[in-house]
Order: structure tokens, then C-alpha cells, then sequence
């Protein structure tokens, strides 16, 4: 093994010389796709007082939440513009135009109940891909102007403004638009409002893997060692693991959501957070996205205290009488073994 723990050998160090060579010329190919301009510090999320600021409507259905207990982060499936615009024989951008307005009240309703983090599925991979140009084309305009009207809004909800998905591939006046809004809201400390645009689950666990991997190439080119060497120094588990992919992914600063929404009634993910919505509940409504306000994401939040989180394990309304009616599981569990060992049944 090499990697500057033991004295570089003159032939290995030939070999390593043609080796990097060649990881260099890879990692130089590969094309930046991950957020380039992303903030590299963040403000630290600072509740404050705005609940006066909720309708009487959302204030009542508020009352009835235990505050301890809101989401620390919510992801919403914008689902259902083309239908809401169907319905009254509109044409779909207005349907999208609607979806942007729903957009702002429900995070200004969010904003006013302290949610750190909302995520919103704006604009998918898959609809970059298989939608028809001319509404590809009214999308971006509409997120354009949709952040060039709200920033002034967001500054004074305190909201901030970040993306995530593959941004290096929307049109450059998109880009430079969405990079503004961000900088002009970056020293806000309420909710962050987070876009997934271009975004797919699928190309962000890629590209979390690629840069995992990119950053041990240049670890062992920086040691002097092939990457062979240096995952063999510390075993590859603890190179790659749970805890670096999540770190690799786009969310990386945020918690994973506590509850995913999706409007319209259908019942799929559709390629959204898989990694992070490991745990989430899920939460469907039939109502479409451009009926969609403040009160409805309460109404989720409502519904979501009253379910009970296990993530995996056995939850906290599991009692110490519980805990006793398993003691026969123990007994149970030895007979098994005695029973149905591999030798037993070999017998039988
Ligand atoms: C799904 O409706 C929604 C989208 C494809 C995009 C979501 C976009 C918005 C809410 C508006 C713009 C957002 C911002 C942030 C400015 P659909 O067209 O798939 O509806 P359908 O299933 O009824 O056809």
C-alpha cells in the first residue's frame, strides 16, 4: 500500500504517474453539473413572532396544532395545473400561472408559522424532457418573472431562496435570474424556500456518487496514492457510506422533509426525494394546485401530528406492557431454533 503512510517505491510511483494521469482526464470530462454557485455559508433559522399575520381561518386550525411539533421540513408534489385549467376549459400556462400564486401564499403561510425548510417540486427532469417545448419555454418565463415579482415579498416574509437539481442546464437568463432572487435573500433567517427545478431523484443520487468519488480521486492524487490504495488504508465502508451519499446529495444542509404533500389526488412520488423521503409521511389530497393556499398546508400539518413516526422501530406509544407480552416471543424464538435448524429439518 502506498498513500504517504509508507515510502513511495520507485516503480509504483511510475505506475501511479499513468494511473492519475488517466483519473485526471476523467474528472477534468466530467461535465459540472451540480450547483455551481450555491451559498457557502447559511444563516442560522430564526423563529419569530408572526402568527398575528394568519388569516382567522389558518389562526383557527393553527390553535389546534401543538407547536413543538411543526415539521421542521415539508416538501409539497405541485400536481394538478393542467387539470385545474381543464376544468374551466382554460388554457394550461394559465393553469401554471394560477400554480405560481399558490406557490406565494402558501409560503408566506409557512414563513408565518416558523417552517424552516419547504421544498417545492417546480419543474422536473422528466418534464424538462417529455413536456412540449412551448410549455417548457412558458415555464422558465413564468419562474423568471415569478422571481423577479417576489423577491420584495420574500424579503419581507424573511424568506430565502435556494434550487436544487441539474440548474447548469436551464437557459443562462434563467440561471442568472434564479441567482439573483438567491443573493438578494440570502441574509433572510426565516423559511427557506427551496425549488427543484430540472430536478430528478434519480440524476441527484448519480451525481452525489460521482462527486463521492470524485473526492477520493483527489484525495489519493493529493497523497500520491492510487485510489486502490486509499480505500484500502481505512476499508472501503468507511469511504462510502449512508452518511456520505446523504452528504453528496444537493440536500445536504437540509433535514430530510418530515411530510411530502402531493396535490391532485395522485398517488406516486414521481421521482422526488427518494433518498430523503425515507421516513416521510405522505400526505394526499385530491384538491389541485392552483386551489391550494396557506389553510390546506395546516390542514396537512394537522394531519400529520396526529400520525405516529416509528422510523423502523416499534414507536413511543409502545408501553412496558408491550414490552412484557414479547417475553413469550423469547421462548417461542427457542423452539424455532431447536426445531427448524438446518440440521433438524435435514433429519426430518
Ligand atoms: C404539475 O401540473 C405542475 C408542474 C409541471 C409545474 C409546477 C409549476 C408551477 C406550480 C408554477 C410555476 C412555479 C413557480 C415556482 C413559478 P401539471 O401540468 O402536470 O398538471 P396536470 O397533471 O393536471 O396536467
Amino acid at each position: 500500500m502506498g498513500c504517504n503512510y509508507f515510502p513511495v517505491r520507485g516503480l509504483l510511483a511510475a505506475l501511479r504517474q499513468v494511473y492519475f494521469t488517466k483519473q485526471k482526464r476523467m474528472l477534468t470530462s466530467y461535465p459540472a453539473r451540480l450547483p455551481l454557485r450555491a451559498p457557502t455559508t447559511r444563516p442560522v433559522f430564526q423563529p419569530c413572532s408572526r402568527l398575528h399575520e394568519l388569516s382567522a381561518e389558518e389562526a383557527a386550525i393553527y390553535g389546534q396544532l401543538d407547536p413543538l411539533k411543526i415539521p421542521q421540513h415539508v416538501a409539497i408534489i405541485m400536481d394538478g395545473n393542467g387539470r385545474w385549467a381543464g376544468k374551466r376549459a382554460l388554457k394550461r400556462f394559465l393553469g401554471h400561472q394560477q400554480g405560481a400564486e399558490s406557490v406565494q401564499f402558501v409560503v408566506e403561510t409557512a414563513s408565518r408559522i416558523n417552517l424552516p425548510f419547504i421544498t417545492l417540486y417546480a419543474f422536473s427532469l422528466e418534464n424538462n424532457l417529455r413536456r412540449p417545448k412551448s410549455e417548457v419555454n412558458f415555464l422558465m418565463k413564468l419562474l423568471r418573472s415569478y422571481l423577479m415579482g417576489n423577491v420584495k415579498r420574500m424579503n419581507d416574509n424573511n424568506v430565502r431562496m435556494e434550487y436544487i437539481g441539474r440548474i447548469s442546464e436551464l437557459p443562462s437568463e434563467v440561471q442568472d435570474t434564479m441567482q439573483w432572487a438567491t443573493e438578494s435573500t440570502a441574509k433572510n433567517t426565516g423559511t427557506t424556500l427551496t425549488l427543484a427545478l430540472n430536478y430528478g431523484s434519480r440524476s441527484e443520487i448519480v451525481d452525489a456518487t460521482r462527486k463521492v468519488i470524485s473526492g477520493l480521486i483527489a484525495e489519493a492524487h493529493e497523497r500520491g496514492c492510487s485510489l486502490e490504495d486509499l480505500i484500502q488504508v481505512d476499508g472501503l465502508e468507511a469511504r462510502l457510506d449512508e452518511h456520505h451519499i446523504s452528504g453528496a446529495l444537493y440536500t445536504a444542509h437540509m433535514p430530510d422533509p418530515d411530510l411530502v404533500i402531493r396535490t391532485s389526488g395522485e398517488q406516486r412520488i414521481s421521482n422526488f426525494l427518494l433518498w430523503q423521503i425515507a421516513y416521510s409521511e405522505i400526505f394526499i389530497t385530491d384538491r389541485l394546485w392552483p386551489d391550494f393556499r396557506g389553510i390546506h398546508l395546516l390542514e396537512a400539518i394537522q394531519n400529520y401530528q396526529k400520525r405516529e413516526r416509528r422510523f423502523g422501530g416499534l414507536g413511543e406509544t409502545f408501553t412496558d406492557e408491550d414490552l412484557d407480552a414479547l417475553e413469550p416471543a423469547a421462548e417461542v424464538a427457542e423452539e424455532i431454533v431447536t426445531e427448524l435448524s438446518p440440521k433438524q429439518l435435514a433429519e426430518k
